[in-house]
């Protein structure tokens, strides 16, 4: 008899589980099947197929561009790609704002069509009813607070948000409403660290934080960034843990050179 090897998925209820015994969370973006398989591969608890896939994989400059089928598309691969983290898609700009039947469909589509396993959606107060939608479908979502890109022309900069009084406390109070009504977890993005711990003590949800302290329940990081892939984007929270931009143009330079002196293909590489 042979013995399968049965790779448990992670849910939404071990990460509350790892919250609870102060064990870090660990999530990073990806965006297609050999990516995620990667990083799946490489132990990682969630996997977010970010919106941020509209600047990374598409090179628009904000994430408004990127509409929900091409979401849905590169979620799929992901979801292929993957054997145990959880995976959660975001849903994107004018897929779910003020209109909750929208939101609703939306994260239909996302689940039914792409086999992911729960949702992202950006804002507090002002997209509570969308949640509350997609909630009630048993439909498992994740805030974000914070810099919240989709907002990116109502903010003017991508600088640190909630610096003042009345902000930080309007983020608390999101992040209790989101709890009270049913998130699994919340993103809190560029946001001061004495504010992220804050937040992560007042609630019992999983805080993962981006640019927010050590103090909250988890990191997450866009792959690309900390792989070095992308280059421009160096902001101070972004440790790079590679530079494979330059590995792979070093590599492509080779083949081309190889290629034009003929060293490519030699004999053992032909049929
Ligand atoms: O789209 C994204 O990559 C994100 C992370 C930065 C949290 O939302």
């Amino acid at each position: 008899m042979s013995v399968s090897k049965q790779v448990k998925r992670i849910t939404t209820h071990t990460l509350q589980a790892m919250k609870e015994k102060g064990e870090k969370i660990s999530m990073l973006t990806a965006y297609d099947y050999s990516l995620a398989s990667v990083v799946d591969d490489g132990g990682i608890d969630v996997i977010l197929v970010g919106d941020s896939a509209s600047n990374v994989m598409a090179g628009h400059e904000t994430t408004l561009p990127i509409t929900l089928d091409q979401m849905i598309y590169h979620a799929q691969g992901v979801v292929r790609g993957t054997k145990k983290a959880l995976v959660v898609v975001d849903l994107p700009f004018g897929s779910y704002q003020g209109n909750s039947r929208l939101a609703l469909e939306s994260a239909i589509r996302i689940m039914k069509e792409s086999g992911a396993h729960a949702v992202k959606l950006e804002g507090g107060f002002e997209i509570k009813e969308s949640i509350v939608r997609i909630l009630t479908a048993g439909i498992p979502v994740m805030g974000h607070l914070g810099l919240t890109p989709q907002s990116i022309y109502k903010f003017g900069t991508y600088t640190v948000r909630a610096k003042e009084e009345a902000e930080a406390q309007r983020l608390l109070d999101d992040a209790k409403m989101l709890e009270e009504i049913g998130c699994f977890a919340l993103v809190v993005e560029k946001i001061p660290a004495k504010l992220a711990k804050t937040a992560a003590e007042a609630v019992k949800i999983p805080i993962i934080g981006i640019g927010a302290g050590g103090d909250v329940d988890g990191q997450v990081l866009v792959l690309h960034d900390m792989l070095g892939i992308t280059q421009e984007f160096q902001p101070r929270f972004l440790r790079r843990y590679a530079n494979l931009y330059d590995d792979m143009r070093t590599a492509v330079n080779k083949y081309v050179e190889d290629v034009k002196r003929r060293d490519f293909p030699n004999e053992s590489e032909q049929y």
